[in-house]
């Protein structure tokens, strides 16, 4: 494609995949149609349903090819017929299926929404996907309230910050599950009571001994670390399964195919009843298909309560556009704690 005004640089999926298949390409800018407006992004948020959606594991995923990223920061530069011409020159925080790890996204003006009070175009960009997911999950579903003891699992996490965070800020004890003791230091310092390492055999010993059992648990890992956090669990509590990052499912290897059935969350309704606690589950991309309204509602709780309370996100390491395939790498590696960006504009 000829480079000039109408280009824009942009990483684009293509096949499934390694790191690797993460190409940067020169491809046509795309232009806002009737109610959307175009963003000129500054740092595109990395999430892990993007390196599931590269694998080809993800269900909430577009058709092949496309261009991967969920959120970004950014400034307006266009906007479509039937959109406030005001809004050009805004900056905002956006919130997509695809389409942020690219120099430009067109998308629906709701999705924009202005940033946060004092944020940077940094924090901005770690906002969405994070903090949505938490709130939902902690306040909506798991309706956890002040006393109330939380547990996180990947608390070092995107997520798992934010989850910590906002359950501390709520008045909940928090305790969190990392893998790494330069994690417990920060899950602790995010407002955790303790945070414990789940490569140690006696984590969740220890972490009884410590809470004397959980109320509600915001879990992202599966396998092992969701029965333990079943084991913990006080009269009505409830565990709100968020993700399963432990799971590595390979299309083509069987071996993963059991490994996959045998490790993800699962209930058996017998059980839950003896000890009268309840196992959710939530996901924020089919929530925005199907509730757009209602998600609107719930961001603007999670607004007010983030700058009522001063939350900001964690910003832990920032790459290149070109270097998409790198930062995938630094989260498949387990060494990522807060949010992992790319830096674009
Ligand atoms: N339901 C939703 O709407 C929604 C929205 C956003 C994210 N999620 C899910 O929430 C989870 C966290 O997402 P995120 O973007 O914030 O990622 P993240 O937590 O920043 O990164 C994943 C973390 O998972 C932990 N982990 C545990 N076992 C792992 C394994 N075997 N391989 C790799 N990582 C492992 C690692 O931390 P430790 O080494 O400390 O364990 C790793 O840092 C993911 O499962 C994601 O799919 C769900």
């Amino acid at each position: 494609m000829e480079v000039g005004i109408d280009t824009m640089k942009a990483i684009v999926l293509r096949k499934n995949g390694g790191p690797g298949v993460l190409n940067l390409e020169e491809v046509r800018k795309p232009r806002p149609g009737r109610g959307e407006v175009g963003v000129s992004v500054r740092f595109a948020g990395v999430n892990y349903a993007e390196i599931l959606s590269r694998k080809g594991i993800y269900g909430w995923a577009p058709e092949k090819p496309y261009i991967p990223g969920m959120e970004c920061s950014g400034v307006i530069e266009e906007t479509g017929e039937g959109v406030d011409e005001s809004r050009a020159g805004e900056p905002v925080m956006v919130g997509a299926k695809f389409g942020s790890y690219a120099e430009y996204m067109v998308v629906p003006e709701a999705n924009a929404v202005p940033l946060i009070d004092g944020f940077s175009f940094e924090e901005a960009a770690s906002f969405l996907v994070n903090y949505m997911t938490a709130w939902v999950a902690l306040f909506r579903m798991a309706r956890a309230g002040r006393g109330e003891k939380v547990l996180v699992t990947a608390a070092a996490g995107g997520v798992g910050t934010a989850a910590v965070q906002l359950a501390a800020r709520a008045g909940c004890e928090v305790y969190g599950l990392a893998g790494s003791g330069e994690k417990l230091e920060l899950i602790e310092s995010l407002g955790a009571v303790s945070a414990f390492n789940y490569r140690d055999p006696d984590c969740f010993k220890n972490l009884v001994a410590a809470a004397g059992g959980i109320d509600v648990v915001i879990e992202m890992v599966g396998g092992n670390t969701f029965r333990r956090c079943m084991d913990s669990l006080n009269p009505f509590g409830r565990v709100v399964v968020t993700g399963f990052a432990s799971l590595d499912l390979n299309k083509w290897n069987p071996f993963s195919w059991l490994r996959t059935w045998r490790d993800i969350p699962r209930a058996d309704v017998g059980q839950l009843a003896e000890k009268s606690v309840s196992v959710m589950s939530s996901h924020l991309g089919y929530l925005l298909d199907r509730e757009p309204d209602m998600m609107a509602q719930l961001y603007g709780e999670l607004k007010e309560f983030v700058t009522a309370h001063g939350v900001r996100p964690v910003v832990n390491r920032i790459f290149g556009l070109g270097d998409a395939g790198r930062a995938h790498e630094y989260i498949e590696s387990r060494k990522s704690s807060g949010k992992v960006l790319l830096k674009i504009g």
